[in-house]
């Protein structure tokens, strides 16, 4: 299996497993307020993580590169999308690229097309401080995505075994590079003493990738003889996932089974920053082409305004402090945790 069919494998069985939405987001109730005083053309979507300044909260996650034309198109389609709704993007590992020049051109073209756009580069823990200065160079980047994504590797048959010392080299790459590093995982959730850790090296911003969208321990499966069936259940949802984060001094992105402007909304109350979607931009992009995909974004910033108007929310930061009811298996994992 060469790193680049692998690449095309998983924008192939992301799509086929899809998402189970089984983040918890759905315990999560407003208190519907008669007396908003608020006005849809008041609202601001403006968000900030950590040093990063974004005109919108949601924008497009890691996905892909690093698999020839067919992700190099996907790359430029995606682009043009974050170009023309004004939102940010990440790039799939780079690491393909720092090992073969050729595959630069599948990351490269997302800055080609969106020059001026905020982009974010990513590379697993396992890179150098050497490796994390060139994938911000081969982007212009903004800010460095460094993916956690233990249980994906010890699924995938050709994974990486050995995860020792990855919170020695994200300090030494945050104490290094000169951008904002955005320590995230990819469906699995993190939790909180995972985010004391990294706040602990200096980490400002964690994407918490949180449990119920896409799944790769069962995207992984899927490409396995004998299947470890244990892991595809395995995770924080992401709804207990970003009050698990919630840390002084640090900015939080919720992801993982984002799909609507309601579930960014909730993630946000919850304490997120902004808020991630890979999948379902994916899906959505394969099923109605970078026009359709261009129409769900600005339908959803239009959503969030109109609900942000309801809840008496002018800003993010108001939207953090609005009142919440939470029920069922969220409400059980935060009590537990102590975490309420
Ligand atoms: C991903 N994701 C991902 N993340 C990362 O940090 N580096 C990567 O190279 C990839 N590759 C990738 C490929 C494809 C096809 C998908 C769908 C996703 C993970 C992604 O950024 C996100 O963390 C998870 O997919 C969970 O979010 P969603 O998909 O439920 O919104």
């Amino acid at each position: 299996m060469t790193r680049a069919q692998r690449k095309i494998d998983h924008v192939n069985y992301a799509l086929l497993t899809g998402q189970s939405r089984a983040h918890g987001l759905d315990d999560i109730s407003f208190v519907h307020q008669s007396l908003p005083n608020t006005a849809c053309a008041a609202i601001s979507l403006h968000t900030e993580i950590g040093e990063l300044s974004l005109s919108s909260p949601i924008f497009i996650n890691a996905m892909t590169g690093g698999g020839g034309e067919a992700t190099e198109r996907i790359n430029a389609a995606l682009a043009e999308v974050a170009k023309q709704t004004g939102i940010a993007i990440a790039v799939g590992s780079q690491m393909a690229a720092l090992k073969d020049e050729n595959e630069e051109r599948s990351y490269r073209i997302i800055r080609q097309v969106n020059p001026n756009g905020v982009v974010l580069a990513n590379l697993g823990s396992e890179a150098s401080v050497e490796q994390a200065h060139r994938a911000i160079e081969m982007l212009n980047a903004d800010a460095l995505q460094i993916h956690l994504n233990v249980i994906q590797e010890l699924t995938m048959p050709e994974g990486d075994r050995d995860f020792r010392n990855a919170l020695v080299r994200i300090e030494e790459i945050v104490k290094a590079v000169p951008v904002p590093v955005i320590v995230k995982e990819v469906g699995f959730g993190m939790s909180r003493e995972t985010v004391q850790q990294l706040c602990s090296v200096g980490v400002t911003i964690v994407d918490i990738g949180g449990f119920g969208g896409t799944n790769f321990a069962s995207i992984e499966n899927e490409r396995r003889a004998r299947m470890l069936t244990y892991f595809n259940s395995w995770g924080i949802p992401t709804a207990a996932s970003i009050v698990e984060g919630v840390e002084e001094g640090i900015s939080i992105i919720a992801s993982g089974g984002m799909q609507t402007a309601v579930d960014a909304i909730k993630a946000i109350a919850l304490g997120a920053n902004a808020v991630g979607y890979a999948g379902h931009f994916l899906k959505v992009f394969m099923e109605k082409g970078t026009e359709g995909l261009i129409e769900e974004i600005e339908c959803m910033h239009e959503d969030m305004r109109f609900m942000m108007t309801a809840l008496g929310a002018t800003t993010i930061a108001e939207l953090q402090r609005v009142p919440l009811v939470i029920k069922g298996d969220t409400h059980h994992w935060l009590t537990q945790r102590g975490i309420q």
